[in-house]
C-alpha cells in the first residue's frame, strides 16, 4: 500500500513572496531585480565565524553563502587563511601559529584587517552579506571586528561559532580537507595531520569561546557538535533569523539526493508548455526504467517527492517508497501562455517573447511566474531537503533548474539555461565543501526541450545575448 501525503509547507516567506508578486502584478511589470523584494536587508550584515581550526567554519561559510546567493542576497566569503597564504612565503610549520611568535602575529593581524577591509568594500558597493571566514578565537580579535564593522561602518554583525569536542570528527575533518590545503602541498599526510593538530593546540592556548557573561550584547549563534545543540543570543533582524533557521536545519550525515524530471508528457510531444497532461508511451517506459534504476541503487530509507501534477505522479508510481506530493514542486506557472505552442506565443505576444530572452531569470509570464518567483516558492523545499537524508525528487524542467542551481552554486543568469534533459537522473552527493553531480541517462528517447541562451555576433566580433524576437523554443 502506497504511503501518500499532500504537503502543506508554508511559512512567513510565502507571505513576503506573495506580497512581491501582488505588488508586481499590480504594476503589470516583471520584477526587475531583487531590490524590488522587501526581504532584502536594510543594513549590510557581516557574519563572522568563530572557532578552533577544523571545526567546519569554511564548510558553514561556503554553504551559507551559496544559500544566501540563491535566495537573492548578494553574499561573499572573505577567508583570512587565503590572505595569509597570499602575504607570506610558503607555509613551513605550526610554529607560525604559536601565540608567542610576535612576527607571525603581526602578519596574521594584518591579513585579518585586509580581509575585513575587503568585506567593507564589498558591502559598500552593493554587497549585502560579507562572511569573514577566520578563527576569531580571542575577545581582542572580536573587538576589532565589532569596531570596524559596527562602530565605523554601522553594519550589522552576527557571530557564528562552531564548537566541537569530538576528536573523531575533528580528525576526520583534518583528513578530508585540511591535508589537501595548499599549506601541506607535497607533505606526507601523517606529517600534515600531526602539524595541523599542533596548530590547533596553539589556538587552544588563547581560545576564548563566546560567553554570555562577556558577550551578552553581541548577536551570535553557537553550534555544538555539528548541530547536536544550539545557543542563540540577541538576534537582530530578519536576515539573522533566516541564517539561524538555515543553520539549524542543515546536517552533515552522508546522503544522496536524486533529481529527475517527469517522463515525456503528451504536451511535450505537441510542443505545448505547462498544462497537466499524462505521460506519453516513452514517458511510461521511463517510469518503469526509473523504478528499476532506483531498485538497483539500493537506497536506504528513500523518500519520493513529486509535484501535484499528473506527469510527475505517473512517473513515480512504480517506485516503492513513501511519497509526498508538493504543490511547491509544480512547474513554473506560464500564466497567459499556459498550454500554448512556441509559435503561438511568438505570434500572439512577440514583445514578451523577446523580453524573456533579455532577462530570463526575472521575466515573469503575464499572470504567471518568473524563475525568481520559483526560487522563492522552492525555498521551503530546499530547507526540507536539507533536513532529510535520501530523497528522489520528481519534478519539472524549470523547477529542476532552480534546485540544481542551489546545489551547484549557479548564478541567477545561468540558472534558467541549466541543462536538465528528460529521461535522465541527476545524482547529487555531498563532498567536502560542495556536491558531486552525476547525470545518468536511462537511454529512453524523448523530445529535447532545452534551448541554449540566444547569442549574436556583434560588429566588433564579440558575442552578446540577442534581443531576440524569434526563437524555436520558449520553455
Ligand atoms: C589561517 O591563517 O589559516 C587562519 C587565520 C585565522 O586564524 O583566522
Amino acid at each position: 500500500m502506497e504511503n501518500t501525503t499532500v504537503s502543506t509547507h508554508t511559512y512567513f516567506d510565502y507571505v513576503i513572496y506573495t506580497f512581491c508578486k501582488i505588488m508586481s502584478h499590480k504594476l503589470s511589470v516583471p520584477l526587475p531585480n531583487k531590490a524590488s523584494c522587501p526581504h532584502v536587508v536594510q543594513a549590510p550584515t557581516v557574519i563572522a565565524m568563530v572557532g578552533l581550526p577544523a571545526r567546519g567554519k569554511t564548510y558553514i561559510s561556503k554553504k551559507l553563502t551559496r544559500y544566501l546567493n540563491w535566495i537573492g542576497v548578494s553574499t561573499k566569503v572573505f577567508n583570512v587563511g587565503e590572505y595569509r597564504r597570499a602575504a607570506t612565503n610558503k607555509y613551513r610549520s605550526h610554529d607560525f601559529f604559536r601565540p608567542d611568535n610576535k612576527e607571525a602575529q603581526e602578519i596574521r593581524t594584518k591579513c585579518a584587517l585586509l580581509a575585513m577591509e575587503d568585506a567593507c568594500k564589498f558591502l559598500e558597493n552593493g554587497g549585502e552579506v560579507g562572511v569573514v571566514d577566520a578563527t576569531n578565537t580571542t575577545r581582542e580579535r572580536r573587538k576589532m571586528l565589532v569596531n570596524m564593522f559596527t562602530v565605523e561602518h554601522q553594519f550589522k554583525l552576527f557571530f557564528v561559532e562552531s564548537i566541537c569536542d569530538d576528536p573523531e570528527v575533528v580528525e576526520a575533518n583534518i583528513k578530508e580537507v585540511k591535508v589537501c590545503s595548499p599549506d601541506y602541498k607535497g607533505m606526507d599526510t601523517n606529517e600534515a595531520v600531526k602539524d595541523f593538530m599542533q596548530r590547533i593546540e596553539h589556538y587552544n592556548e588563547t581560545y576564548e569561546p563566546l560567553d554570555w557573561s562577556h558577550d551578552r550584547d553581541l548577536s551570535f549563534i553557537q553550534i555544538f557538535n555539528q548541530g547536536e545543540r544550539f545557543l542563540v543570543n540577541k538576534l537582530a533582524g530578519h536576515l539573522q533569523s533566516r541564517v539561524v533557521y538555515y543553520l539549524m536545519n542543515i546536517h552533515v550525515l552522508p546522503r544522496t539526493i536524486y533529481l529527475t524530471r517527469h517522463g515525456e508528457s503528451m504536451m511535450n510531444l505537441q510542443g505545448r508548455i505547462g498544462g497537466d497532461s499524462d505521460i506519453s508511451e516513452r514517458g511510461q517506459t521511463y517510469a518503469e526504467a526509473l523504478k528499476r534504476f532506483i531498485e538497483k541503487e539500493n537506497i536506504p530509507n528513500l523518500k519520493v517527492w513529486t509535484s501535484q501534477m499528473k506527469r510527475t505522479i505517473q512517473t513515480a508510481k512504480f517506485i516503492e517508497a513513501p511519497k509526498e506530493h508538493w504543490k511547491a514542486l509544480n512547474e513554473i506557472d506560464a500564466g497567459i501562455c499556459e498550454g500554448m505552442t512556441y509559435e503561438e506565443i511568438q505570434e500572439k505576444y512577440p514583445e514578451d517573447f523577446a523580453l524573456r530572452d533579455q532577462d530570463k531569470f526575472h521575466y515573469r509570464y503575464p499572470s504567471g511566474e518568473s524563475y525568481q518567483d520559483l526560487v522563492a516558492r522552492l525555498e521551503p523545499v530546499i530547507l526540507e531537503l536539507e533536513r532529510q537524508e535520501n530523497v528522489l525528487v520528481v519534478c519539472h524542467q524549470a523547477v529542476a533548474r532552480c534546485l540544481l542551481a542551489y546545489f551547484q552554486d549557479k548564478s541567477a543568469e545561468d540558472l534558467p539555461y541549466l541543462k536538465v534533459p528528460l529521461h535522465t537522473v541527476i545524482k547529487l552527493t555531498p563532498v567536502a565543501y560542495g556536491c558531486r553531480v552525476e547525470l545518468i541517462s536511462l537511454n529512453i528517447e524523448a523530445v529535447n526541450t532545452h534551448r541554449e541562451k540566444p547569442k549574436t555576433v556583434l560588429a566588433n566580433g564579440s558575442i552578446s545575448t540577442i534581443e531576440a524576437t524569434t526563437c524555436s523554443c520558449f520553455e
